[in-house]
């Protein structure tokens, strides 16, 4: 209905305004006179809800409908049109601000309609109470800028209607965050926060009360659900889930708001935030009782959190420990007593002060219908005599606003016209220019609060945290208990005195409500398949990865040389496991290889010395030398192996193992190559020798050595423990032992000076075999074993080597000198 009323004023607006007789405006309708007013140069008009119904009278097109009638008086309008009152008094009578300039006021009733404060904002832009036919339409606005309204929808429907004339609209009540939208209302201010900045205060509030998973009711309008979309766009970036969110209004169905209760009391958090307001509240913390729902810990808006009524309805103490915000207890000096000093008002004399003073003493002037119960009013009776809402000096904060907004006016106007000691003029600024001069404002009142607005004509929040404390039985204590300002960085906006809270169930413990408990270090998160991100499974970190806080959505890995402790909260140094010096297998090893490397030197001395007999000389001592050279390296490179391994000799030992390995393997290739060639060179007619001399066998080792030089690379490059290179050279080795025991197993039957072929296939079959069992033995021993088992598999090898090719030799050189003869090498020849 009230759509309807709206439209229709709206459109009758229009039309008053746009019906011109050539350049002059006549009124339609009723003229409609303010409530209270006095002259002055420049005026500002007040839209106060006198009055909190109207009549919804009939209603018709057919007709054109009769005035509203407004009905329940409403003693806030009262303290607020007083404030006003007392804000423009004080400019008009002080010498700094506007000296020489009178203020005057007009304040009208919108009934809390929007149909009437629409209607109320167009007379008092246009004028139209005392219309002159002669008035031309072009005239400046009225009034410089409107106060009002209480409620936000009314709000929304005057700054609507009056934004495109520029005519400022400051609210001193009205917190829905839709006003901050400034394409739909340009000229819209307020003193009062926007619920935007209480819903992040709220969700800033939960986090840091560590309550990660909570409920939710909101009531079901626009209040309610756009508090509670801002609240929840805050929670989520605040790392907040919601359980639920459930609407309410107080017109629900009996069935309707047991279904909440049920829905509360299945719910596992522990929270509940409530954008609601006290009529709403009464009404479930009913329900809730009746169904046995207590202990819930509520977080409450400023809608109720400060509302006396509320707390006495409380009989039950559902709502004990609520704790939530509340506009921030400011004060204006004087204020009070020029609200309670109604001499003034009386003065005016007006209708709606007739109708105040029957309704604040219950009594009557009228004396034709005297009724039984009410007295006739004297006009004599005191306030002090009385206590009801007009004494209640709770909303003072917003009395405060109301004096703020009509300051932001003044100050604006001093600057405009370019006061100093007196003004130059009285003449009213442009609108526009006004406007925009009026969002730029800063100044601070006598109180020193900070008065200005941000760019979405909104002022900084401040909140107080307020907490239900229970002192006598069934009595609350509203408690401040900290401060929210949101002028001040992030970290630094919420100040709480945990210490002075009393939470639900009369607890000095935090309420805990949590999906699930947080993950200790050592853990990381992660999160349930389908449930809210809140809800997660703590997994312990991998080996070599820690997370060293709680909640850590990552472990992390160590760096190199680290490793993780048993808790996997900490990297330590990794503990460096090797073989020393020092150790009984250490000093065997080193021995064992040093041995080796002293009978290579010892072998290869006693072929120098015996180089010019047959045995050496036939064996094509070239190579020998080569090969007893190579061995002797290999007895040395298995002490790179032992000792505290560095960066370097890591390096150093894979690849002088590789290298050394190599060019063992090739000379005993070639050695085997030379005796299956020396063989087909016996063969008359044959002279394969001259194709495999010793250049030629020289440059097969060479070749067979450079191969494998190229994959040393590999291993140079990647040596951070690369296994990879690792095995592709012991396969490459492995291959040429391969190759060279083949060979060999061929020409063992041959017949040779000295059967050198023999040796060789049974040499390497000791290589293969210590190789071949060398590889799941490396595998599978721990730590320093691996290396132990590498070097005793170097030793062996090479043993092998040097006993199977060697020995047999120096046994002849030393034992038998006889047998080293050409003749004897012949013979055997001869033999076969
Ligand atoms: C409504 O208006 C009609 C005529 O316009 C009248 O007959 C009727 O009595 C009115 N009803 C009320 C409740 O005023
Ligand atoms: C402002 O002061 C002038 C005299 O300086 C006085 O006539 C006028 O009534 C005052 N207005 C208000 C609203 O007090
Ligand atoms: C303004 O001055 C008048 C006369 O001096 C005085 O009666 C009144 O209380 C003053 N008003 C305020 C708000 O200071
Ligand atoms: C309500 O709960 C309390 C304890 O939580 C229990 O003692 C009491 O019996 C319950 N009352 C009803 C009506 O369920
Ligand atoms: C007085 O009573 C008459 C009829 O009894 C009624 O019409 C009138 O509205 C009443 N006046 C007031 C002020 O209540
Ligand atoms: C956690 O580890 C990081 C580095 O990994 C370090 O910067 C940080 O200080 C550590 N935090 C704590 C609480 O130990």
């Amino acid at each position: 209905m009230e759509h309807i009323f709206n439209l229709l004023y709206v459109v009758m607006a229009i039309i008053n305004f746009s019906r011109t007789n050539g350049t002059f405006c006549s009124l339609q309708g009723e003229p409609a006179y303010p409530q209270l007013s006095k002259h002055g140069d420049i005026i500002i008009g007040g839209i106060l809800p006198f009055h909190s119904r109207w009549d919804v009278t009939n209603m018709s097109y057919l007709v054109k409908p009769p005035p509203v009638k407004c009905m329940s008086l409403d003693f806030r309008a009262f303290q607020f049109s007083q404030s006003l009152i007392y804000a423009i008094e004080e400019i008009n009578n002080s010498s700094s601000l506007l000296p020489g300039v009178s203020l005057g006021y007009k304040i009208y009733d919108s009934c809390t309609s929007t149909a009437i404060g629409v209607r109320m904002a167009m007379t008092l832009v246009n004028g139209n109470e005392n219309s002159d036919l002669d008035e031309p339409c072009s005239k400046p606005a009225q009034v410089q800028a409107i106060i009002g309204e209480t409620y936000s929808s009314v709000s929304m429907a005057i700054a609507n209607s009056i934004g495109p004339l520029s005519v400022p609209v400051i609210s001193y009540y009205s917190t829905c965050e839709c006003l901050s939208d400034k394409r739909k209302y340009p000229s819209f201010l307020r003193t009062i926060p926007s619920d935007y900045f209480q819903s992040r205060a709220l969700a800033e509030m939960v986090k840091h009360f560590g309550w990660t998973w909570v409920g939710a009711i909101r009531r079901d309008d626009d209040y309610g659900n756009s508090g509670m979309a801002a609240f929840t766009e805050a929670a989520v970036e605040l790392g907040i889930c919601l359980e639920y969110s459930i609407p309410f209004f107080r017109t629900y169905s009996q069935e309707k708001v047991l279904r909440i209760v049920e829905q509360v009391k299945s719910s596992t958090s522990r929270v509940i935030v409530a954008f609601v307001d006290t009529w709403d509240l009464d009404i479930l913390v009913h329900a809730f009782f009746k169904n046995n729902v207590t202990g819930y810990q509520w977080v409450g808006t400023e809608a109720w959190i400060f509302d006396l009524e509320l707390a006495t309805l409380d009989k039950f103490n559902i709502l004990q420990g609520a704790i939530g915000l509340a506009i921030s207890q400011t004060t204006v000096t004087g204020l009070k007593d020029f609200i309670l000093d109604i001499n003034p008002l009386k003065s005016v004399g007006s209708a709606i002060f007739t109708e105040f003073w029957e309704a604040l003493f219950q009594c009557t002037f009228t004396k034709q219908n005297k009724s039984k119960d009410k007295p006739v009013c004297t006009g004599e009776e005191k306030v002090s005599e009385v206590e009801n809402p007009f004494t209640d000096m709770s909303l003072m904060p917003i009395f405060s606003n109301v004096y703020k907004g009509v300051y932001a006016v003044a100050h604006a106007l001093h600057d405009l016209l370019g006061c100093t000691q007196t003004c130059p003029t009285k003449k009213q600024p442009d609108p526009f220019t006004f406007l925009e001069h009026l969002k730029r404002i800063h100044f601070k009142t006598k109180e020193g609060d900070e008065v200005y607005f941000d760019k979405n004509g909104d002022p900084a929040a401040k909140y107080e945290i307020i907490n239900w404390q229970t002192h006598k039985e069934h009595q609350y204590e509203f408690v401040s208990v900290g401060l929210y300002d949101s002028t001040l960085p992030f970290h630094n906006r919420l100040t709480v005195n945990m210490a002075s809270i009393v939470w639900a169930k009369n607890s000095n413990q935090v309420p805990v409500s949590v999906c699930s408990e947080s993950c200790p270090p050592g853990t990381r998160k992660a999160v349930q398949k389908g449930k809210p991100i809140c809800c997660f499974d703590c997994i312990p970190c991998a080996e070599g990865e820690i997370s060293n806080m709680t909640d850590s959505v990552t472990c992390e890995q160590c760096t190199q040389d680290y490793w993780s402790n048993p808790y996997r909260d900490k990297c330590v140094k990794k503990e460096t496991e090797y073989l020393s010096y020092e150790e009984t297998m250490g000093i065997l090893l080193t021995a064992v290889s040093v041995i080796g490397a002293i009978m290579a030197i010892t072998i290869a001395i006693l072929f120098f010395r015996y180089k010019n007999t047959p045995i050496v000389k036939a064996n094509n001592s070239e190579l020998s030398f080569l090969l007893l050279f190579s061995l002797n390296l290999c007895f040395l490179c298995s002490l790179t192996f032992i000792g505290q391994p560095s960066d370097w000799s890591c390096m150093l030992r894979h690849t002088a193992f590789g290298i050394i390995f190599v060019l063992c393997i090739s000379c005993v290739l070639g050695k085997t190559i030379v005796v299956l060639m020396a063989f087909r060179a016996t063969l008359p007619g044959s002279n394969v020798m001259k194709w495999f001399g010793p250049p030629q066998q020289r440059l097969s080792v060479l070749a067979f050595t450079l191969i494998q030089h190229y994959k040393e690379k590999i291993i140079l490059e990647c040596n951070l423990g690369s296994n990879v290179a690792f095995w592709a050279v012991l396969g490459y080795i492995g291959l040429l032992s391969l190759l060279c025991f083949i060979l060999a197993f061929l020409a063992r039957k041959l017949p040779d000076n000295f059967n050198e072929a023999k040796f060789i296939t049974f040499s390497m079959l000791i290589f293969c075999a210590v190789w071949i069992t060398f590889i799941p033995a490396y595998v599978s021993s721990p730590g320093k074993f691996t290396v132990a088992v590498e070097i005793f598999a170097i030793l062996a090898s090479s043993f092998g080597l040097l006993f199977c090719i060697f020995l047999p030799k120096c046994y002849i050189i030393i034992l038998k000198p006889e047998k080293n003869t050409k003749k004897q090498m012949m013979g055997k020849m001869a033999v076969k």
